[in-house]
């Protein structure tokens, strides 16, 4: 197998700094079934990742879907295209495993909002509030939680708290309005949130929608009230995914991350998917960190195993605990 890489580039790589040279002539789909085999691991991908990456993951899913499959695969080896928070709570949930991150940058806006020691502080302004948060945060944020939810499971976590009970959401503020809304709950939230669910333009979108009057807006719920009002359905990625297969209309304008598309049109060949435009001159909306990982980084991380995700014993046993919480919530929910 002949690879062009440099000593000093593999040193930079492995400090997840720098995408190496791979041979053109390398058929990375068949060298990743190779690695898969040879080290027996396994591929985790988020519906955001490029086509080419979800085309050779063993798993394709939301966060709550991969978190599942993070808790309980019997591979060595998790290689996550994802974002760091996921990669993160593969490892909290499967110590043993080594978890692999094609590029250690793919981080989350959304989880840089809420820094560990200022959330501290805002938590213990409400010291008989239970603290709720999306999985998408920190180590460190999960540590100061009680429970964690995913886009999929919030409603359901929600409703599993006693009623006068507060809660405290964090870190996202639109999925938090969204779940006030829903659940008639009067949550304190934390004021974190997405760039890339917060960039759509209700305009170009009220614009789409006239010159397309059949198809159905769909969105995600980390997008701002007023887009979520003009929606016809709200979930999460994989809860827009299914409801497109078992909705009835031709045409979709999807307000979420453009890397859901690939699955939504292999599923449903013949139906239009068109992606909302954001608030600027893009035709699409693509998360910059979730596109940082590419197929010729899944396979140079899979070949010399970096970059790892590691982390302190006591932070992973204190994170665990609302991650298990949830993963126990969801489970008697059926989901
Ligand atoms: P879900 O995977 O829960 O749909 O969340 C979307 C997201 O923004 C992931 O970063
Ligand atoms: Fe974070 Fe938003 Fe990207 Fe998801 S889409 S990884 S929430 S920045």
């Amino acid at each position: 197998m002949f690879t062009a890489i440099t000593e000093a580039k593999k040193n930079l790589q492995q400090k997840g700094f720098l995408d190496m040279e791979v041979d053109v002539k390398l058929d990375l789909f068949a060298e990743i079934a190779r690695l898969k085999k040879e080290k027996n691991a396994i591929v985790l991908a988020h519906y955001y990742q490029e086509p080419d990456i979800q085309d050779v993951a063993d798993y394709i899913g939301d966060s709550l879907g991969l978190s599942q499959q993070a808790a309980k695969t019997d591979a060595d080896i998790i290689v996550f295209a994802g974002v760091h928070f996921m990669a993160e709570t593969a490892k909290i949930l499967s110590p043993q495993k080594k978890v692999l991150l094609p590029d250690l940058k793919a981080g989350c806006s959304l989880a840089d909002s809420a820094p560990p020691e200022l959330f501290k502080k805002f938590r213990d302004k409400y010291p008989d509030h239970i603290v709720i948060s999306y999985i998408n945060c920190s180590a460190g944020i999960k540590a100061l939680s009680d429970i964690i939810c995913t886009s999929s499971n919030a409603e359901k976590i929600i409703e599993s708290v006693p009623k006068d009970q507060p809660i405290i959401f964090a870190p996202d503020r639109n999925l938090g309005a969204y779940l006030v809304k829903k659940t008639g709950r009067d949550m304190v939230l934390w004021n974190g949130a997405c760039m890339v669910h917060e960039i759509f333009s209700l305009e170009k979108i009220t614009r789409l929608k006239v010159q397309h009057p059949q198809a159905k807006i769909i969105a995600h719920p980390e997008c701002e009230a007023p887009i979520l009002a003009v929606a016809d359905y709200i979930g999460s990625t994989t809860g827009l995914l299914k409801f497109t297969q078992r909705d009835d209309a031709q045409e979709y304008i999807v307000v979420t991350e453009t890397g859901i598309l690939h699955q939504m049109q292999k599923e449903n060949p013949h139906k239009t998917f068109i992606p909302a435009p954001p608030n600027n001159a893009c035709a699409c909306n693509d998360c910059p960190h979730m596109k940082l990982n590419t197929l010729e980084k899944l396979y140079l991380c899979m070949e010399y195993e970096e970059p790892e995700i590691t982390m302190n014993e006591a932070l992973r046993l204190a994170a665990r605990k609302p991650i298990d919480r949830m993963l126990e919530i969801s489970a008697q929910a059926g989901l």
